[in-house]
């Protein structure tokens, strides 16, 4: 018999190792500090005291009614634009919903079109999971650049464009509204989709982002994605897409959820009386505030030691501070100088599909509190000030 030696972080129940004394503005993930342990157990105990078993057997395929009512609503009234439930296909994530719009819509080799720069484990299920020929287009400032899109429709027929058009990951930028409606009249015209990772839409910090491009899911070119891991809970592992009727029939009809059913039915269930009770929408309100003033703190520290070594824009939504050095420092060269400081990045490479954006980094403020924030900023401080230096 073979024996499996189960190494301590085998046993680990989190991605996050907790003993780890480092700052690791890599994760992009809540702080434990965040997590709604209170309001998902009045959620979960709403739900089993209906008294019944039908959230415990096999679920609608398109995901429970009762459900993508309750979502429909939530997000009808956050978006301040109509959703309909018969526009919702529920998953188990934003993950997951990308994975499967690859199984459905594409095959190993075909070409899809990926901002550069993008969110770097998506680039690794598009690539690695599913073969498939990213070709990066460049963004700035307003998000992914339509002209050299456009440009890059005359060499290539993308299966789809995966882009975040809110609050992007790594960058922060925004997608214009003008854009939003060039970038669907294209999809249209030249006949393929666009894939939306909106899982920021909600986490605005200012004044709320254009639309998501799930308002223009009446047209059967748009696929939104949208995930309850960054506005309640990453282990609870639920998401959505939003897409024209039709389009969603393409994932109810699917091998996978005809013999599995409902992608996370049971945990749709625990989470609809959050939904239903207003108690999401509260909680979302709370992280907007707190993460308010992680941005503050981080902001803060950056200006009292980054100043004059990289630059950025302060972040008015999503979880990151994108800093830009001078061309030829590589960032991730300093990582080892960083981990012996007592602080960890996202090195620029990591974002890019080209193996780019070298003299760049994603500082994470989700993660931990306003005084750890200072503090990591301060010790990252003089492993950029020496690198700059040089
Ligand atoms: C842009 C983007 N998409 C998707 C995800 C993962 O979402 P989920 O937990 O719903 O799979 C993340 C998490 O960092 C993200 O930043």
């Amino acid at each position: 018999m073979k024996v499996v030696n189960m190494q301590p972080n085998d046993l680990r129940s989190s991605q996050v190792n907790r003993a780890a004394t480092g700052i690791n503005f890599g994760i992009g993930q809540p702080g434990f500090d965040l997590l709604p342990l209170e309001m998902l157990k009045r959620s979960a105990d709403a739900r089993f005291a209906q008294g019944d078993t039908e959230f415990l057997n096999y679920g609608f395929e398109q995901g429970d009614g009762y459900f993508r009512d309750a979502l429909a609503t939530f997000l009808s009234a956050e978006y301040a634009t109509p959703v309909a439930p018969e526009q919702l296909m529920i998953t188990a994530g934003a993950s997951q919903a990308l994975a499967l719009i690859c199984t459905l819509f594409t095959a190993p080799g075909d070409t899809i079109f990926v901002e550069e720069p993008s969110y770097f484990l998506a680039l690794r299920i598009l690539r690695e999971d599913f073969g498939l020929n990213a070709v990066p287009i460049p963004s700035d400032e307003d998000g992914l650049r339509l002209d050299a899109l456009e440009d890059a429709l005359s060499r290539h027929r993308p299966k789809f464009v995966y882009t975040i058009p809110a609050f992007q990951n790594p960058t922060g930028r925004t997608l214009s509204s003008k854009r939003r409606e060039e970038l669907v009249a294209l999809s249209r015209r030249h006949n393929f989709l666009v894939v939306a990772d909106e899982v920021y839409q909600l986490l605005q910090y200012g004044a709320a982002p254009p639309s998501p491009l799930a308002s223009y899911a009446e047209w059967e070119t748009v696929l939104s994605i949208g995930s309850f891991s960054k506005i309640l809970a990453p282990g609870l592992r639920l998401g959505w897409i939003q897409a024209a009727p039709p389009l969603v029939q393409r994932f109810v009809g699917c091998g996978l959820v005809d013999s599995g059913g409902g992608l996370n039915h049971f945990t749709s269930n625990v989470v609809r009386p959050a939904l239903e009770n207003g108690w999401q929408s509260s909680y979302l309100a709370g992280l907007r505030e707190t993460y308010r003033g992680r941005i503050a703190a981080m902001e803060h520290g950056l200006q009292r030691h980054l100043a004059g070594v990289a630059t950025w824009r302060t972040p008015d939504g999503g979880y990151f501070f994108w800093l830009e050095m001078e061309q030829g420092i590589d960032t991730a060269a300093l990582l080892p100088a960083a981990r012996a400081a007592g602080v960890e990045f996202l090195p620029g490479v990591r974002c890019s599909s080209v193996g780019g954006l070298g003299n760049c980094l994603r500082l994470s403020f989700a993660h931990f509190g306003k005084a750890e924030i200072a503090e990591g900023v301060a010790r990252l401080g003089p492993v950029l000030q020496a690198a700059s230096n040089r």
